[in-house]
């Protein structure tokens, strides 16, 4: 493959842009500055590659990352009022089709999943594919074990016809729960709780599945490996 299409597959744009970069001297791959667009290169060999002075990340085909989202970010391309959540991942990721995986609101924070395997975000966007979702909700108004009990029982939602359940709901002191719910319905978490009565004045997610957000900074994403895709049940492409 030349070096051109390398970079192209690797996100840096069209075939005129990666050309150029080649042309600037913008690319050193494995240590040696890349003089020709035209040269050949055998993508499972390469070692390294530097694009302006930053390393860049090898991409394998399909990726696989998670985001701890912070507040006043849109899950959306075309964001409305505030900056998007693509802002805070690599720009090359756009011209590879990455996609989030379900949205948040503006205002909730913590685990955002990413990939440009279509299969991945679809299966996992799915109403037939059961992942827990598990956030931390801060309430406005104390919360009470007859709250949880409710959330757990089923609360009937503002112009739903069916109850929603939580599927765990832990209390963790007076303001703040942990509860795990199936659905992705819209606002669904400030829904429920609303119909118990109370309201929700933060919303983290603190887990999908098996999958933890842990110790990922505010802000900042990681790439998930083989393993972390099969505690969602997803085995990697
Ligand atoms: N439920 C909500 O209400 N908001 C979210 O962002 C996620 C779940």
């Amino acid at each position: 493959m030349e070096l051109y299409r390398f970079l192209q597959q690797q996100g840096f744009g069209g075939r005129k842009a990666c050309r150029e970069l080649v042309d600037d001297g913008a690319v050193v791959l494995d240590g040696m500055p890349a003089a020709n667009w035209r040269m050949a290169v055998d993508p499972a060999q390469v070692q390294s590659l530097v694009v302006n002075d930053e390393p860049w990340p090898l991409l394998p085909p399909f990726f696989y990352l998670m985001l701890h989202k912070p507040a006043a970010y849109e899950t959306s391309h075309q964001p409305q009022h505030h900056r998007s959540v693509f802002r805070l991942l690599p720009w090359q990721f756009a011209n590879l089709g990455v996609a989030a995986v379900g949205r948040l609101d503006v205002d909730t924070t913590g685990m955002l999943l990413f990939s440009n395997d279509g299969q991945f975000v679809h299966s996992l966007s799915s109403p037939r594919k059961v992942i827990p979702k598990c956030y931390q909700v801060t309430a406005r108004h104390p919360l009470t074990p007859g709250v949880a009990q409710q959330l757990l029982e089923g609360v009937l939602l503002h112009d739903e016809q069916e109850t929603l359940a939580a599927t765990a709901v832990t209390l963790l002191d007076d303001y703040r729960l942990n509860m795990s719910i199936t659905q992705g319905k819209y606002h669904q978490v400030k829904r429920m709780i609303a119909a118990a009565g109370n309201r929700v004045e933060g919303l983290h997610r603190i887990a999908m599945g098996e999958l933890a957000l842990g110790d990922l900074a505010e802000g900042q994403w990681r790439f998930l490996s083989a393993d972390e895709l099969l505690l969602l049940g997803y085995t990697a492409r």
